[in-house]
């Protein structure tokens, strides 16, 4: 049976129990409206681990101005029988003022890997992803953290920032969850109205024209992105933010492929914001 926890004292508390039983832990962060996407790491982290706590919080800190935090799709009753679907031992859901005093003043930033990409239009996102993230690791002490790679570039940062700060959590990073039309997972695929969510199938379109290039041999950066947006021109409700080849190790635009990139994509569908990426060494 799946508990459901408010509290850091709470969840703190069960994790000592089961550590004085030897078990190992698994932490799945989420924001909740759960799909299969979720689903897939949590299972994951079930197989690998004794115990599982996936936190459901969505995180105001990671949000600019401008951004979804009031209509951020919630359905927490649906996620904890999902959580419990999967095997999961305890939901952590905990309130914005359980998780940050109201005179917080400590940051969490990994320079650099935060200002391309998502960084350009989100320019607080990371820096508050890597807050939550890390107040989520120290709350929990898991032995594993699952990330999904739909987010790649929260990833690598995520990656950097637990090696950077010797957090001794492994991070398991996890393949993204597709429809079957090829459109990634995505809480916020909900907002998409019929005629989007038909148009949206163009961003993994575009992905798979750029890696066909790779795959072909070729090793300039620009042809990639040419093909991506040329698929992506081709459909007429697609506006795309950004196409980019980045450098796994600086997330830095590469002219070349030499070694492991990720092309990455941001696309406004309508007035929703979608991302997709694919991870890419000619080396392998
Ligand atoms: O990927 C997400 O859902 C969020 O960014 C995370 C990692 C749960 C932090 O709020």
């Amino acid at each position: 049976m799946t508990q459901v926890v408010t509290t850091i004292d709470e969840v703190r508390a069960l994790v000592r129990t089961w550590r004085a039983q030897g078990d190992t832990v698994g932490l799945v962060p989420t924001m909740g409206y759960l799909h299969e996407g979720h689903a897939s790491l949590i299972t994951r982290s079930v197989a690998e681990n004794a115990r599982t706590v996936v936190s459901v919080f969505v995180n105001p800190t990671q949000f600019g101005p401008n951004e979804d935090l009031e209509s951020y799709p919630r359905d927490l009753e649906r996620d904890v029988a999902l959580v419990e679907k999967c095997g999961a031992d305890v939901v952590f859901h905990p309130t914005p003022e359980e998780m940050y005093f109201p005179d917080r003043c400590t940051t969490v930033h990994v320079e650099g890997l935060g200002k391309e990409l998502c960084g350009k239009s989100r320019p607080i996102h990371f820096d508050g992803v890597c807050l939550v993230v890390s107040k989520l690791l120290n709350i929990t002490t898991p032995d594993r953290a699952y990330f999904g790679q739909k987010d790649a570039q929260q990833l690598l940062i995520v990656r950097r920032m637990v090696r950077d700060l010797s957090m001794g959590v492994q991070v398991v990073g996890c393949p993204i969850v597709r429809e079957e039309d090829g459109l990634a997972k995505s809480s916020r695929n909900t907002y998409l109205s019929a005629e989007e969510r038909a148009a949206a199938v163009v961003l993994s379109k575009s992905l798979a024209a750029g890696r066909a290039v790779l795959e072909g041999g070729e090793r300039s950066a620009a042809a990639v992105c040419d093909a991506v947006r040329a698929v992506l021109a081709s459909e007429p409700l697609a506006a795309p933010e950004y196409v980019e080849v980045v450098s796994t190790d600086t997330v830095t635009p590469v002219e070349r492929v030499e070694g492991e990139v990720l092309c990455a994509i941001a696309v406004r569908i309508g007035n929703t914001r979608l991302i997709d990426n694919f991870f890419y060494n000619p080396n392998e």
